[in-house]
């Protein structure tokens, strides 16, 4: 174990490149490779010999310092968030590895670097869940992998006259990033209080005006303002059929657009008064137009 860890340390120390601000998916990955290496420093003798306890202090003496590069660059893109600029500058981060290294598929569930820099950025406080998150047809809280965010931000192609309403917004990252990264309004509507304090500290902290997050159920939110509506599954069962059936009402005054991702993809692609803008796959964000209702089954 000491000669690998010697093996990363030598390695990390002889690669200045890693301390430039912009190698943030490589630092992550070398924090990663260490870190795999700390709770087995704690709990074996390993540390003890003189020789590996200063092999430990180098090892978290090169953790430390890419951390600290890290935060510099989360305190940076805050900066540029703050004066109105985000945008550019987050849409170069999401451009900014060559295809080929990108080591997570395009596609799928996991997390990813963006998601780090998104969470370094944002900088959430950590929130306690409450009892919604237990009721049955309520699907627990977990964030839209930011790729995938991007990927409905150029899919949706919003703009100043839309307002994107997030279903179960949870802490936020989807609303907070459309208003980051367009002149769309955006509205996250979620159940648990908690979530709702944690988004709104984000988006004052960053300055940003035009998200607002709206503590209510979903069943009972004014739909009316909404011209793109997001469901990561937040919902199943009767919960869902109840939004979607106030969604379709919705449809019957005004053209609606709907984008989903996950498993309430396949049921929302079985709405007749909806139209997939391409064959919908629920890994992947879907899109759907609502039909103008006299063409409407
Ligand atoms: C899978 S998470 C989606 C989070 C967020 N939309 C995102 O993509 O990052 C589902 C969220 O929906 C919320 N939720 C579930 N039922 C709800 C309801 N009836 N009204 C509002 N929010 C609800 C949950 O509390 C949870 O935070």
């Amino acid at each position: 174990m000491a000669d690998a860890l010697q093996r990363l340390v030598g390695q990390f120390e002889n690669d200045p490149s890693l301390l430039e601000p912009n190698q943030l998916r490589r630092r992550l990955e070398a924090l990663d490779r260490m870190d795999a290496y700390f709770p087995d420093i704690a709990q074996s003798a390993f540390g003890t010999e003189s020789t590996d306890a200063d092999l430990c202090r180098q090892a978290k003496a090169i953790c430390a310092r890419f951390e600290a590069v890290n935060s510099g660059l989360y305190e940076a893109v805050r900066r540029d968030i703050q004066r109105g600029l985000g945008s550019d500058t987050l849409l170069r981060w999401l451009h900014a590895p060559p295809k080929e290294e990108m080591v997570t598929p395009a596609d799928g569930m996991g997390y990813d670097y963006l998601d780090e820099l998104i969470s370094g950025v944002f900088q959430f406080e950590e929130p306690i869940a409450g009892h919604a998150q237990k009721e049955p047809e309520i699907v627990p809280y977990q964030p839209t992998p930011a790729r995938h965010i991007f990927g409905l931000i150029g899919l949706a192609a919003l703009t100043a006259s839309d307002v994107l309403v997030d279903f179960g917004s949870g802490m936020g990252h989807v609303p907070l990033l459309v208003s980051i990264c367009t002149q769309a309004r955006s509205i996250g509507i979620e159940l648990e209080a908690n979530y709702i304090q944690r988004a709104q500290q984000c988006a004052q902290s960053l300055n940003l005006k035009n998200v607002t997050f709206l503590h209510q159920d979903a069943r009972e939110a004014d739909l009316s303002s909404g011209t793109v509506f997001y469901l990561y599954t937040p919902f199943t069962g009767s919960v869902l059929r109840s939004v979607l059936d106030r969604l379709r009402r919705e449809a019957a005054t005004r053209r609606i657009r709907i984008c989903t991702y996950g498993p309430c993809t396949s049921v929302i692609a079985n709405e007749l008064w909806l139209e997939a803008v391409e064959a919908p796959e629920p890994h992947r964000i879907a899109l759907f137009n609502s039909r103008e209702m006299s063409a409407a089954p």
